[in-house]
């Protein structure tokens, strides 16, 4: 009940429009544009939830910087809301996922509910905001003075594009186009790309990991989509043939260790439970279907590289959400 009433309050602007300050229930009806009955058993539910605080003395209601970190702006680190919507995804998709576990059939990435595609955007973006341009690229050995002279970049199962736009605000001399094989994201991440005005060097066009064109890439990334992948060796192939001699495959991955006993903890609990419900149906949906899984180990992602064709492979650098590995021709 409260994932649903936080989707409510994303979808609405109200977590957005309550962090700027302390409002009664009219108030913050009158600021977005909705009826104060709703909202006044809204914010009572989220305030017994704990995302909203209530001041009986003044009857307003208000939010923490915590909990605007948290809910409100979709910039800061901890912002969570897209996880709502990744789990709405699965709960919406449920009965064809069962279908699934009975046939052994595969469920594609583009099959599911579109609160999928929206929750992986909301909810990795904060990440790779954190994360990608201070720590992650950094941690590849002579690819950020690539980036800032210049250089060619494929961005490929981009979805949304939210990696494609933050490196090509960052490194404006180079150039970026993201790569996805459903339609849907690369229309949406088009439109990102004009609002956020990076269309000058920064292109999406719809293609596989296996065909998409060009070669000449000084980086490939492959941002949390190697395991959703039908082929991921046929990919590795693809990447290593696309490649300059000295250019990098980067591959983001989410954290895993090796064996499933080191994984029985709340990140592995999340994302075995996803691996089941979103990435192991949308591998067996494409040929191949190798349906690596999220936690594959570092061991299995070194082979898969390797029977691409690459010669060098380590974990860069890793958070506790996700494993960063760069590869090397
Ligand atoms: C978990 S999402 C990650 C999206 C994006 N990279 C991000 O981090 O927000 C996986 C993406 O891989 C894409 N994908 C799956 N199989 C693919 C394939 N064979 N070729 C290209 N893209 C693929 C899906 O369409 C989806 O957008």
């Amino acid at each position: 009940m409260q994932g649903a009433a936080v989707l409510i309050g994303d979808q609405l602007g109200l977590y957005k429009a309550l962090s700027e300050g302390p409002m009664t229930p009219d108030g913050l009806a009158k600021k977005t544009g909705t009826a104060e009955r709703y909202i006044r058993e809204w914010l009572a539910g989220q305030v017994a939830g704990g995302y909203v605080n209530y001041d009986s003395a003044t009857k307003k209601y208000l939010m923490t910087p915590e909990q605007a970190f948290t809910m409100a702006n979709e910039n800061s680190p901890v912002y969570i809301p897209g996880a709502f919507y990744l789990v709405s995804s699965v709960y919406k998709d449920r009965g064809r996922l069962a279908d699934a576990f009975r046939t052994g059939k595969g469920v594609g990435w583009h099959e599911h509910h579109n609160d999928l595609f929206m929750g992986t955007h909301k909810f990795f973006r904060p990440g790779y905001l954190a994360n990608l341009v201070s720590s992650w690229l950094p941690s590849l050995d002579g690819v950020v003075s690539k980036l800032e002279a210049g250089a060619l970049v494929a961005d490929v199962g981009c979805g949304y594009g939210s990696s494609t736009v933050i490196m090509a605000k960052a490194f404006p001399k180079s150039r970026f186009i993201g790569y996805d094989y459903h339609l849907e994201s690369i229309e949406w991440a088009k439109n990102v790309a004009v609002s956020e005005g990076v269309t000058g060097n920064t292109t999406f066009e719809v293609a596989t990991a296996k065909d998409y064109p060009r070669q000449g890439f000084d980086l490939v990334t492959f941002f949390d989509c190697l395991h959703d992948m039908g082929d991921p060796v046929g990919a590795a192939k693809h990447v290593h043939q696309s490649l300059k001699p000295d250019g990098t495959w980067m591959i983001v991955e989410p954290y895993a260790n090796e064996r499933l006993e080191e994984n029985l903890n709340p990140v592995g609990r999340i994302f075995y439970n996803a691996s089941s419900l979103i990435c192991v149906p949308s591998s067996l949906a494409q040929e191949v279907g190798l349906a690596l899984g999220a936690q594959a180990g570092d061991s299995k992602i070194g082979e898969i590289a390797t029977l691409g064709g690459f010669k060098g492979f380590r974990r860069a650098t890793q958070t506790p959400f996700n494993r960063i590995f760069e590869a090397r021709p």
